[in-house]
């Protein structure tokens, strides 16, 4: 039986250190919000330290009893913890991260009376997905919409991109110092939503008493792109020549095994099995559906992509003296 939601004051964010989760603590402030930042290391959540009515605690999320008495006095729980890789390719750090976590946030939600509660999940979720990642995060939306005594929501985005991201920002070093960058999944589409339409579109459904429990919005951006289009603009509008040569599939999954033994593994044979699946919205316009008019790449990246005047000049300065 699901409580009547009690007035919203407080939310609390697991996972709230990322990159949407620093966005999320700024846009819930702004709104008038009390936070709470809920991280396994205080450290991790640094940058929040100094937001006034956010307050960090450090909790072990797969303690219950600890992670409910963290989450008392709150009347909304947004779970974002997620990882993109694993150690090794078994599948059992995606369950523990993603449906191990969520089964335990789910509960000591519960038992701390908490009234709503937010899935940060992700496009092509699906149980029978081609990777570890889509199906534990498949799995992980199975075990929220089973909860009864929660008003629950689910939001699915696609690849999400703003300041800080792991989309431009990570293709920016290699096109900056790369001839040319060969690349597997080129051809894989996807549909870019800039973070603070994530967020706001997170405010919106914690703040509408109105929706069902267990609500899916589907998150994506104004345009469809293909990944090799997205390095080459992220090669072009960075003042970059570096052309982008897409890999056969043979190719993409050899450079995913290798990449797999680099140092923060940067692609995996995890993230190629992703790819096989087009990261574009299939049913309705989550963001359309929330009011929310979604923010061409344009009108955010080119500034982020281009160095300032200062840092450039600094770096030739640099340069000059060898350092
Ligand atoms: N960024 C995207 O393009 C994108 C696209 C679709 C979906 N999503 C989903 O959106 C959510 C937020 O993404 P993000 O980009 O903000 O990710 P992020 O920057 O990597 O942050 C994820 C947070 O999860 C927590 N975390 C990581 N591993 C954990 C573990 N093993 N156990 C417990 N907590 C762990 C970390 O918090 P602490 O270190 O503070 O504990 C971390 O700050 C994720 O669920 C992600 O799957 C992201």
């Amino acid at each position: 039986m699901l409580k009547s939601p009690a007035p919203l004051r407080t939310v609390a964010l697991l996972g709230g250190s990322g990159f949407v989760g620093q966005a999320l603590a700024s846009r819930l402030q702004a709104a008038g919000f009390r936070t709470r930042i809920l991280t396994r290391r205080l450290e991790h959540a640094k940058p929040l330290w100094l937001l006034p009515d956010a307050r960090c605690e450090a909790v072990e999320v797969h303690d219950r009893a600890a992670l409910a008495t963290a989450l008392r006095g709150c009347e909304a729980l947004v779970n974002l913890i997620g990882i993109l890789n694993e150690k090794g390719d078994s599948g059992r750090g995606f369950r523990r991260a993603h449906v191990d976590a969520t089964v335990s946030a789910l509960a000591a939600a519960e038992a701390a009376g908490v009234s709503r509660f937010v899935q940060v999940s992700a496009l092509n979720a699906d149980p029978e997905g081609p990777s570890h990642y889509l199906r534990s995060k498949g799995e992980a939306e199975q075990r929220v919409l089973e909860t009864r005594t929660l008003r629950t929501a689910i939001v699915r985005p696609s690849v999400i991109f703003g300041p800080g991201d792991g989309l431009f920002g990570r293709f920016l070093p290699l096109v900056t110092w790369l001839p040319f960058l060969p690349l597997a999944g080129a051809g894989a589409r996807m549909q870019p939503v800039f973070v603070g339409d994530v967020t706001e579109a997170i405010l919106r459904i914690l703040g509408n008493d109105q929706l069902a429990s267990g609500s899916v919005f589907e998150l994506g951006g104004p345009e469809v792109w293909t990944l090799g289009r997205l390095v080459e603009y992220t090669a072009r509008t960075s003042g970059h020549a570096c052309p982008v040569i897409g890999l056969p599939a043979w190719a993409g999954r050899l450079q995913a095994e290798v990449c797999e033994h680099l140092p923060g593994k940067p692609f995996s044979r995890d993230n190629w099995r992703s790819l096989k699946r087009d990261s574009v919205v299939q049913g309705e316009d989550g963001l359309a559906a929330l009011g929310i008019t979604a923010t061409p790449i344009d009108s955010i990246v080119p500034a982020l992509l281009k160095p300032s005047r200062r840092a450039r000049d600094y770096s030739a300065k640099r340069r000059s003296a060898q350092r």
